[in-house]
């Protein structure tokens, strides 16, 4: 394993002997014009991590024509409205409009390209594997593309499928055509940030012209480039998800145990997290993770290790610790109201994390089909969340405010940790609930306040 690293040495003789500051030298040396040949790159997906990929590199410089197969949303990106709501994308997309144009047609993207980067996401199958066809389809589409240089996967793929792709492009003839796994570890709400300002860049490579070539094509970025060998680069992504889940799933037991012994898991968090060797992030108890990675990614990291014959003990553990989360909430407001036929809940709060209009995943799904389940109504509020025209949101009602999704209510949860509840006037709220029960399912409101204003409050892991 080799590391490149940006040359700050560079960077600080420039700042000396110009008496600009480090930032602005850094940013005066890594215009892409002046350390690197602009490249065309034909990215392939037009979601979450393809946009981001496209819209961040056409920002350092590149030539992007982003190709997706919905014709709808490259309607939208072609008249510069970007489908997803992800911070700070829009404005990239728009400030870069004379070198990124987005298409259905493969032509125009791999024709003049010279690096195809394939963004398409890698659902689930029914047995619990990551469905690679998307990832085929387009690579299948390269087939004639002797022309480019390096085809590159960001998609989160089970380890071995480089090879295979490897395989697959020699026997097309396309053996001189270089493959690189670049996983991304991006996450929702941050992404642009995350991509160009990365703890790490990732490139696993056969031979050293291509991975030189992907590091260089992400140069105007201030983070280290990790070269290593293909299936070890898979394996990165799958890992590092496994192990920010395990956090979560570990402080989420722990928040149990406070709960039932008297601790409280803000305290206890906040003090492991003071070690620096565990370190304070992804130890927040809640309600469980979702998203489009996590949920996905341990099931493919499970199968992916059982179908090569090992048991992953941990990983099934830390899955249904998950899982389990979601429903303790709903046991917990079961009796804390004496059951929950016929009640009303309000679920504040619908998307798997602030800052995002995703519901892929999200625990707030799992919670009103079971509330409904149990015969509860459910009243909803969240400020983004893009609802399925399906079950359980068709059972259920959506208000524009808090205030509103409270009212008539006989609790309420605490589901997405979104600011917005911190301006609710609980004193208020107090008043038009049937039932003033709370369960702050990501312990970020203030129990004293909710407390003296009336409210039963419960948080998680508060014993
Ligand atoms: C994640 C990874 O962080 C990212 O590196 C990868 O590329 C994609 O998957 P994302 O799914 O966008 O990103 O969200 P993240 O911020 O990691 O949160 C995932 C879930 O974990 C959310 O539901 C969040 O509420 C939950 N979470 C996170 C906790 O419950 N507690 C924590 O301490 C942190």
């Amino acid at each position: 394993m080799t590391q490149h690293k940006a040359s700050k040495q560079a960077i600080r003789a420039r700042a000396a002997s110009t008496g600009e500051s480090y930032t602005r030298a850094r940013r005066r040396l890594t215009t892409p014009s002046q350390t690197q040949r602009p490249r065309t790159i034909a990215v392939f997906g037009a979601s979450y991590v393809g946009l981001v990929t496209g819209a961040c590199f056409a920002e350092l410089g590149h030539h992007v024509v982003v190709r997706d197969i919905q014709p709808e949303k490259i309607r939208r990106l072609q008249n510069g409205d970007v489908p997803i709501y992800e911070p700070g994308l829009s404005e990239l997309i728009a400030r870069n409009t004379d070198r990124l144009t987005f298409t259905l047609d493969v032509h125009e993207a791999v024709d003049n390209a010279e690096i195809c980067y394939v963004c398409v996401d890698t659902p689930p199958t029914a047995s619990g594997d990551a469905d690679l066809s998307r990832v085929w389809a387009v690579i299948e589409t390269l087939k004639t593309a002797a022309h480019l240089t390096a085809v590159v996967v960001k998609s989160t793929v089970p380890v071995g499928t480089g090879s295979r792709i490897r395989a697959a492009l020699d026997d097309a003839g396309l053996a001189n055509v270089g493959y690189a796994a670049n996983p991304e570890f991006t996450a929702e709400g941050t992404a642009v940030n995350d991509f160009l300002h990365p703890d790490r860049i990732v490139v696993g490579a056969w031979d050293g012209a291509t991975a030189d070539l992907v590091a260089e094509v992400h140069q105007g970025i201030d983070g280290p480039t990790v070269v290593m060998d293909v299936a070890s680069a898979e394996m990165v992504k799958l890992a590092s998800n496994a192990l920010l889940m395990t956090k979560i799933s570990f402080i989420n037991e722990i928040a149990n145990v406070c709960q039932a012994t008297g601790a409280d898991i803000t305290h206890v968090a906040k003090a492991v997290g003071l070690d620096h060797r565990l370190g304070p992030h992804f130890l927040k108890a809640g309600l469980g993770y979702g998203g489009s990675c996590f949920p996905k990614d341990s099931l493919a990291l499970k199968q992916l290790a059982s179908n090569s014959g090992y048991h992953f003990q941990l990983l099934n553990a830390v899955i249904e610790v998950n899982e389990l989360q979601k429903r303790r909430a709903v046991q917990r407001l079961k009796s804390e109201l004496g059951g929950l036929t016929n009640t009303r809940i309000a679920l504040l709060g619908l998307t798997f994390k602030p800052g995002t209009d995703d519901m892929r995943e999200a625990p707030s799904t799992v919670l009103a089909s079971r509330l409904l389940a149990e015969g509860a109504e459910v009243r909803c509020w969240d400020p983004l969340a893009r609802l399925d025209d399906a079950e359980p949101w068709t059972s259920t009602s959506r208000h524009t405010s808090p205030l509103d999704a409270l009212t008539g209510t006989d609790a309420a949860i605490v589901v997405t940790e979104w600011p917005e509840l911190q301006d609710v006037s609980w004193d208020r709220a107090v008043h038009v609930m049937r039932r003033a029960v709370i369960l702050d399912g990501r312990n970020v409101l203030e129990p004293d306040k909710l407390r003296a204003a009336g409210f039963t409050y419960l948080g998680i892991g508060k014993g």
